[in-house]
């Protein structure tokens, strides 16, 4: 499956991510779930879907929040441009792999009405991901009355020590409830801690 037939160049932003997670095999920093996940599942998740549901992970890497929910009795698909990562999530979820759906692909042209997934998951997710040229499309992969749960660097990252810089990847303060607008927003913090980060979680209609 390929969404990105006119990219210019993905390969440099697959190897780059190949060699991160390469650098970084072994390293339990990448399987530790941010801890927004957690608490959207009971906070949100586990009260609107107590029986679970599928769930689809944007730019999922290693594998840390897919696993995590695959633990919760989800199902769940994985996209990610690095097959490094990919195959490293599969590795790290072991027997779980047989619940999570693994996908190689550019997401940059994204488009769900192209694939199967419009429409196809409960809760649709992306951490320390940003491309806001497919944000309506992520949320088109939305059942009526799924979560989105949704976080990512801010701006504020810039100024803080680690952390990427490029403001092409980083949320200007409030724009991701623009990017959301349209859906039901339940639960919304922009902070400036370790990481300077926004997290939402948002409800598509019914
Ligand atoms: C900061 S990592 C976050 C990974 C994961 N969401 C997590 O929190 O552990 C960003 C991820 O975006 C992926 N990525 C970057 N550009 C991408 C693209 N065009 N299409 C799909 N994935 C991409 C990278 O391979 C990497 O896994």
């Amino acid at each position: 499956m390929s969404f990105s037939s006119s990219d210019p160049d993905p390969d440099n932003e697959r190897e780059r991510w190949n060699q991160k997670y390469r650098e970084a095999s072994g390293a339990e920093t990448w399987m530790v779930p941010d801890s927004f996940l957690p608490r959207a599942f009971s906070e949100y998740i586990l009260p609107l879907f107590p029986h679970g549901g599928s769930a689809l992970d944007f730019a999922g890497g290693a594998g840390r929040h897919a696993i995590w929910l695959a633990k919760q009795g989800w199902e769940v698909t994985l996209i990610d441009i690095s097959e490094t990562g990919v195959e490293q999530a599969r590795q790290h979820a072991g027997p779980l792999a047989s619940h999570i759906h693994f996908v190689v692909d550019d997401l940059t042209h994204f488009k769900a009405s192209q694939t199967q997934f419009e429409t196809a998951f409960e809760v649709v997710m992306a951490f320390f991901y940003l491309e806001r040229e497919i944000f309506s499309e992520i949320v088109k992969a939305l059942r009526p009355g799924g979560l989105l749960v949704y976080k990512t660097y801010t701006l504020a990252q810039a100024k803080l020590a680690t952390g990427p810089k490029n403001p092409a990847h980083l949320l200007k303060p409030g724009e991701l409830l623009q990017l959301a607008a349209g859906l039901r927003v339940l639960h919304y913090q922009e902070e400036v801690a370790e990481k300077a980060t926004a997290e939402l979680v948002a409800r598509k209609e019914i």
